[in-house]
């Protein structure tokens, strides 16, 4: 095989987790070409309720969310991470029936993504100005502010939860320091609620959360020559109600070892020993508020879904 045909970032990142002790992997590369199809498969499960509660969250709030946004002249709308375009719809209608004066600009990595996102928000929406941006959003944020346009910033899909609480405020300290008095942050968290309806989400019965994880086997099997063999792993998901971290791990089924021929190395599994792959968290007012507070915003707006479950929640930057 060709060396050096590897990712060396993915390379890096895998090593370290696998060297690791626990050993644990990033969710962050779960969303290859195979991951991007079960996720979609994932949010159309009965279990996994989050992109049904934010959908009728937007539904239910956008036009109030619009009478919050519209004040204080034109803007762009940075959704960080594209979504499907399903869920941002709302409110870019709402926003358009209040003649807010706006640029949509979807953010993501993936060009790919973008170009589908674009498709499926322009049908019907001849007054919508999309200019999608493929980069690195994080790189992106360096970048000087256009003057005179107000930013709004969305990230939805509680897809914060994913990291763990001093990188979220880490993030989120990052973005405050892109933004002025004007401009707002748009998210979207899962929150706290009976832990059943939680685990049954990420342990869905068709299987697909655990061949979510298991693909990321494969990629490693793909993309760095390993030799996992994933029916000798096993997805073992849990729930704190406490701290509210939804984690999922893959647990070795047998002592057994693991060889990466394109970085020629080797790790041991015991049987049992248990590798950490995600972390959905949930949230609750005194964790919103504690977050918040750490990376320099003030809740403005908060709106939640019928049943509780999710909130949308505008956020604007605290103190001078
Ligand atoms: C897209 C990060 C919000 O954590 O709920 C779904 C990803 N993982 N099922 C989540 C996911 C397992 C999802 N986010």
């Amino acid at each position: 095989m060709d060396d050096q045909a590897y990712d060396p970032a993915f390379a890096q990142a895998v090593l370290d987790g696998l060297a690791a002790t626990p050993k644990r992997l990033s969710s962050q590369y779960f969303y290859d070409a195979a991951g991007d199809r079960l996720f979609q498969q994932i949010m159309a499960s009965p279990e996994y309720y989050l992109t049904d509660c934010e959908r009728a969250s937007l539904q239910e709030h956008s036009d109030a969310m619009a009478v919050a946004l519209s004040p204080g002249g034109p803007f762009e709308l940075l959704e960080l991470g594209a979504g499907d375009g399903s869920k941002i719809g709302f409110l870019l209608d709402a926003l358009h029936r209040r003649e807010a004066e706006f640029i949509y600009r979807p953010l993501d990595i993936s060009a790919h993504v973008l170009q589908l996102l674009a498709e499926r928000v322009r049908p019907g929406r001849p007054w919508l100005d999309v200019q999608p941006l493929a980069v690195n959003y994080m790189d992106w944020l360096a970048q000087p502010r256009r003057p005179g346009i107000r930013r709004v910033f969305a990230f939805m899909g509680s897809n914060l939860g994913n990291f763990s609480e001093a990188v979220a405020i880490a993030f989120l300290a990052a973005l405050r320091g892109a933004m002025t008095a004007g401009d707002f942050l748009l998210v979207g968290l899962d929150l706290k609620k009976d832990p059943a309806i939680i685990r049954a989400a990420y342990n869905d019965s068709a299987g697909i959360t655990a061949a979510f994880n298991l693909n990321l086997l494969e990629r490693i099997n793909r993309e760095l020559a390993a030799d996992f063999d994933i029916a000798r792993f096993q997805h073992c998901p849990s729930y704190d109600p406490k701290s509210g971290a939804a984690r999922s791990f893959l647990a070795s089924c047998c002592d057994q070892q693991v060889y990466l021929a394109a970085l020629d190395r080797r790790f041991h599994f015991a049987a049992g020993e248990r590798m950490q792959m995600e972390i959905s968290q949930k949230y609750d007012a005194a964790l919103i508020d504690r977050i918040t507070q750490a990376a320099g915003f003030a809740v403005a707006h908060r709106y939640y879904d019928e049943r509780r479950w999710f909130t949308n929640q505008l956020w604007v930057p605290a103190g001078g």
